[in-house]
This record gives structure tokens, sequence and C-alpha cells, in this order.
């Protein structure tokens, strides 16, 4: 197997529940390019997490195509796809009975990892995420806090060198103090490992931290999709120009945030 990073493509990917009359996604087309950090944003309920589990196959589609490398997804075997693709959703989802070094050495058992290994890894990425290797190794779930746990969810999705991450929110319960470190840091680790991000955040100055590109999701549909300085500059419609530039004062300091940003590169 290598290690490129994936690239995925959404090709008028609908997703009805049942008992919903309103489709969760409804004809969504998209090309995320291998390495890329795809930003997500719209309201809650616009089918963003929806939109994830497709490619992970949480969710199946009830029309369109969803394929990783240019293969649909529903021709891979459901473990191995699995183990190629980081996760770390909202709920964080660890296990309760397992360590967080038992959480995290999960995937890396699966693939035959040795022991040192995994352990040298594990603690690459706790530190990476700030929590003190000795002191959150051997916790349990219950003993974290949420912003931890959620920090917890996020080293293990990296942990096994995933081809593409998935990340739900990942910081929506870490603090505003500790957030642009990890936030950093997660740059940082992807920058190295070139790995191709699909990134659901709330978190419009987030969203334009780390997109690549900025997906803004509305009712199920793809309302808009580009850069951040052309959706900044240049808002194709109204709602993308309200949730993202807000109002004179804010779109200003947004665009002094993105020249900074870009300047820096
Ligand atoms: N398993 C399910 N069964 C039925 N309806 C669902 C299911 N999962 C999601 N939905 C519905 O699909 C729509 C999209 O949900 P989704 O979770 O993708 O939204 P979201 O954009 O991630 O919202 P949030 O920002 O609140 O996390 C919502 O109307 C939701 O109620
Ligand atoms: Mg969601």
């Amino acid at each position: 197997m290598t290690d490129a990073p994936y690239s995925v493509a959404f090709d008028r990917a609908s997703v009805h529940f049942s008992g919903s009359d309103a489709p969760a996604l409804e004809r969504l087309s998209l090309h995320v390019e291998p390495g890329e950090l795809l930003a997500i944003v719209g309201a809650s309920g616009s089918g963003k997490s929806t939109l994830l589990r497709c490619v992970n196959r949480l969710v199946e589609l009830s029309d369109g195509c969803v394929a990783i490398d240019g293969r649909d997804v529903r021709t891979f075997e459901l473990g191995p796809l699995r183990q190629s693709i980081g996760y770390a959703i909202q709920g964080v989802g660890l296990f309760a009975h397992l360590t967080v070094a038992e959480n995290l050495a999960l995937v890396p058992e699966t693939l035959g990892w040795t022991r040192e290994r995994t352990n040298a890894r594990i603690d690459e990425l706790l530190a990476a995420v700030r929590l003190d290797p000795p002191t959150y190794r051997s916790r349990r779930p219950r003993e974290l806090s949420g912003g931890q746990s959620q920090r917890v969810g996020i080293a293990r999705a990296l942990v096994a060198h995933p081809r593409l991450l998935l990340l739900d929110e990942p910081f929506g319960a870490v603090d505003p103090i500790l957030r642009p470190h990890l936030q950093s840091e997660l740059l940082a680790v992807l920058r190295e490992a070139r790995t191709t991000t699909l990134f659901v955040t709330h978190d419009v100055d987030e969203a334009l931290l780390l997109g690549n590109r900025i997906a803004v999701m509305r009712d199920g549909r793809l309302q808009a999709i580009g850069s951040p300085r052309a959706l900044l500059e240049a808002p194709p419609d109204a709602f993308t120009a309200e949730l993202l530039c807000g109002d004179e004062l804010l779109h200003r300091y947004r665009r002094a945030r993105l020249d900074e940003r870009e300047g820096r590169r």
C-alpha cells in the first residue's frame, strides 16, 4: 500500500434519511485534491457531518457517487477503507473501557505495528495535542475533560498516518486559549504528512485559517466553494457573504488576518 494522500470526489451525491422529507445531502458535487485541506462550514443541520460520513460509509448514499482516488467507495472493503481514513467525530467516540493509549493503539495493532513503533507514535501525537504523555497515556476517557477527550480523538485520527482525514468539529470543546496552539500544531502535522483533510467547523476564523478552500453548506446543498481569499473578497451570494464576512468591521479584520497568514507563508 502506498501512503500517497487520497483525492475525494463527490458526484451528485444525495442522502435521504427515511422519515425526513428534506434530503440531508442534495446532488452534491465537489472534488478534493490530494493533500488539500477543505474546510466545511454552514448552519446546524446543513449536512456537514453527513457529507463526511458518506466518505467512510457510515452513511450510504441514496443517489450519486463518492470516489476515493477515482474509485467508488462502495467497491472498497469496509475494514481497510476505514483503516486508511482517520476520523474524529463531534462526540469524540473514545472507548470508555480502554485507556487513552489503548484507544490510540487500536488501528496500529490491526495494522501489525510493533509495540515500540506504536508507543513512540502515541507519545509523539499526545505531545502534539499538548497532553503530557506520562500523565495521560493511562487515563480512561471518564478522567478527561471534554476538550482533552477531543484532543485524544484528534490524535487517534492521525495515529496510523491516514491517507485521508475526516475531522468533524475537532476543536469544538477546546478552550479559546489552547485552540490557536492546536490549530497550528494540526497544520504543522498535516503539512508534514500532506494528508488530504475534510474539516468541519462552526468557527469561520478557523476555516479561514486552516482551509486551502472553504465549502459553504446550506440545506444539504453546496452553496459556495473557493479559496478563503476568493470567498472573502468576492462572496458569490448573500448567504455566503453573511456567513463568512460578517459586518464591515469583521470583514476588514478577517481580510487583514488572511493577508497576515498569506504573508507568513
Ligand atoms: N441518522 C439520521 N437519520 C435521520 N436524519 C438524520 C440522520 N443524521 C442526520 N440527519 C438529518 O440530516 C440533516 C443533516 O444533518 P447533519 O448531521 O449532516 O448536519 P450538520 O451540518 O453536521 O449539523 P451540526 O452543525 O448541528 O453538526 C439534519 O436535518 C439531520 O436531522
Ligand atoms: Mg455535524
